[in-house]
């Protein structure tokens, strides 16, 4: 009999596939068909405090009244809110596993409040979607400041509900086992690695910005990989969540493999639809079986940067020739 529960950031889950987040996870029918299709967990779409700003600005600019600015912004974002905190209560009444809610914030008392009434309104998990790219050319230490202020995040948060808090982060870092490490010791239960931001292209014909892939392919699952292997392999006991380039079910066993508690899938339910979680959950199920694997415990980490003989090859940035076999 082949066991495929996990443990996930304080939550028992029946397997290790969670619907990321994303606009599909807005829609509480949507969330339905993902647990019916086997999904352990989902986390609904972000709450952005800067668009709640923006919908201010825009009512703002239609307004006769520039006096009303506080009032408008007070009355977008009471709707916002109440919108999300709708969707976590509508999925929730028709879902039964765990409901992890995300939010997106700048200022730092949105957090806190944000955290506060995401609670309150039912959710088992609170991911917190971190995202600052630094650009200063004044302001060399960017990273050290990126690190100071999502400690700080953390912990106030974790300062302020009970229930398990996930940071999700993005890959662009000197130093990713330091920031996984600050964020677990300030009491994150569990990160994400990674988030995708948005893909700006350049279209040569109208000479304008434009969005590029907005959907992750194959290739990107190697630096999940690596990240995963490293961080699991060096912070012990750290509860990692791998996202990005999760398409197929031998992606699923490579970041359990690599030390992954569970996997977060995006491009793949948008470009699949919700049978491919039965698919992956299959495709994990076969493999074990044939790899006489009864649980996962058996066999995660086992390829993490601590448990192979030379984990430097996760570190190696060279001798290409050497690594791939090619000329
Ligand atoms: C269309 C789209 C919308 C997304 N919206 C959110 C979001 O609201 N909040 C968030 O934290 N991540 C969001 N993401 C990021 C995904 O949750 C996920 O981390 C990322 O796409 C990498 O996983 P993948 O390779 O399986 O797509 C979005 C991604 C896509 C493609």
């Amino acid at each position: 009999m082949t066991n495929i529960q996990t443990q996930y950031a304080g939550l028992k889950l029946r397997n290790p596939i969670i619907a990321g987040s994303s606009g599909l996870t807005g829609k509480p029918e949507k969330n339905r068909e993902f647990e019916k299709t086997g999904a352990a967990a989902i986390v609904l779409k972000s709450l952005f405090e800067e668009q709640i700003e923006m919908q201010g600005q825009v009512l703002l600019r239609e307004t006769d009244y520039p006096e009303a600015a506080d009032y408008l912004y007070q009355y977008v974002k009471a709707n916002q809110v109440n919108n999300y905190l709708d969707l976590i209560k509508a999925t929730k009444d028709c879902c039964s596993i765990p409901v992890i809610a995300s939010i997106n914030c700048y200022k730092a008392d949105a957090w806190i409040e944000f955290s506060r009434q995401i609670e309150i309104a039912g959710a088992d998990a609170l991911e917190l979607n971190l995202f600052r790219l630094e650009t200063s050319l004044t302001e060399p230490d960017g990273y050290e400041r990126s690190m100071n202020i999502y400690a700080d995040i953390i912990r106030k948060v974790k300062e302020t509900v009970h229930i398990p808090v996930i940071a999700k982060i993005g890959k662009y870092f000197n130093n990713i086992p330091a920031m996984a490490n600050t964020l677990k010791a300030n009491g994150a239960d569990a990160i994400v690695l990674f988030n995708r931001f948005y893909q700006p292209d350049i279209d040569i014909n109208s000479r304008q910005i434009v969005s590029g892939n907005v959907f992750s392919n194959h290739s990107d699952i190697s630096d999940t990989l690596r990240w995963t292997a490293i961080v699991s392999g060096m912070i012990p006991g750290i509860n990692i969540a791998a996202s990005t380039g999760i398409q197929e079910w031998e992606d699923v066993v490579k970041c359990l493999l690599a030390g992954a508690s569970a996997v977060q899938i995006c491009s793949a339910l948008y470009t699949h639809g919700a049978e491919i979680i039965t698919q992956l959950l299959s495709g994990l199920e076969e493999w074990m079986q044939h790899a006489n694997f009864q649980s996962i415990p058996q066999f995660k980490g086992t390829l993490n940067y601590a448990n192979i003989k030379d984990p430097a090859i996760y570190e190696r940035a060279q001798f290409m020739k050497y690594l791939s076999g090619r000329d």
